[in-house]
């Protein structure tokens, strides 16, 4: 793919991420060895690191997928508001549930998503992230497994979008929107 205009370097290859996410689903696999885990990706970000993540488990694993609506975000105003556009297909009750993140970054999103699926009485719930921003959290949420910290900068491809655009590429690149 052509690079895209407006992006500065890349932060981790498509080497470096396959890599890693080798290593957190070992992580996952030895946690959850003897039990049944659904993975619940959040559309759309995180499809592309689920995948790749799913593939990588060892363990059989179930998946579902919700969709949610953000109203502000990263340089789009104030964060915070958050509502289900599409809800899991099935249940989660007694099951072992772990949430797949394309970033956590104020951790508005996943303190609701976290709040919203403990409700529905899943034997447990754990957090894992492609990418951390630790340094802008404004709400303290619990990453249980996180592939790669990152710097406070603005960040496109493998699954994250600038206007909808860039989720394809393999490699995540950090971006300045004003030049794009
Ligand atoms: P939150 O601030 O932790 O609630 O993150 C909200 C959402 O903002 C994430 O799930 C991403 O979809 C989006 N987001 C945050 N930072 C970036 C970025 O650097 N690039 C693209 N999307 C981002
Ligand atoms: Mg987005």
């Amino acid at each position: 793919m052509t690079t895209p205009p407006g992006m500065e370097k890349v932060l981790f290859t498509e080497e470096q991420v396959a890599a890693r996410i080798h290593q957190v689903a070992d992580q996952i696999s030895e946690k959850y060895r003897d039990r049944d885990l659904k993975l619940i990706g959040v559309l759309k970000g995180s499809v592309f690191f689920l995948t790749a993540l799913a593939r990588a488990i060892k363990i059989p694993v179930k998946i579902d997928f919700l969709a949610i609506s953000t109203f502000g975000g990263h340089s789009e105003g104030p964060p915070g508001m958050v509502r289900i556009a599409k809800d899991l297909d099935e249940p989660i009750q007694d099951e072992d549930v772990l949430l797949v993140e394309d970033i956590v970054d104020t951790g508005f999103t996943t303190r609701y998503l976290l709040q919203t699926l403990a409700g529905r009485s899943p034997h447990s719930i754990a957090i894992c992230t492609l990418l951390d921003r630790s340094v802008r959290r404004i709400v303290q949420v619990p990453v249980d497994f996180r592939c790669f910290e990152i710097p406070d900068r603005f960040v496109v491809g493998c699954g994250l979008d600038y206007k909808q655009l860039y989720r394809n590429l393999g490699y995540v690149a950090v971006m300045d929107p004003e030049k794009s």
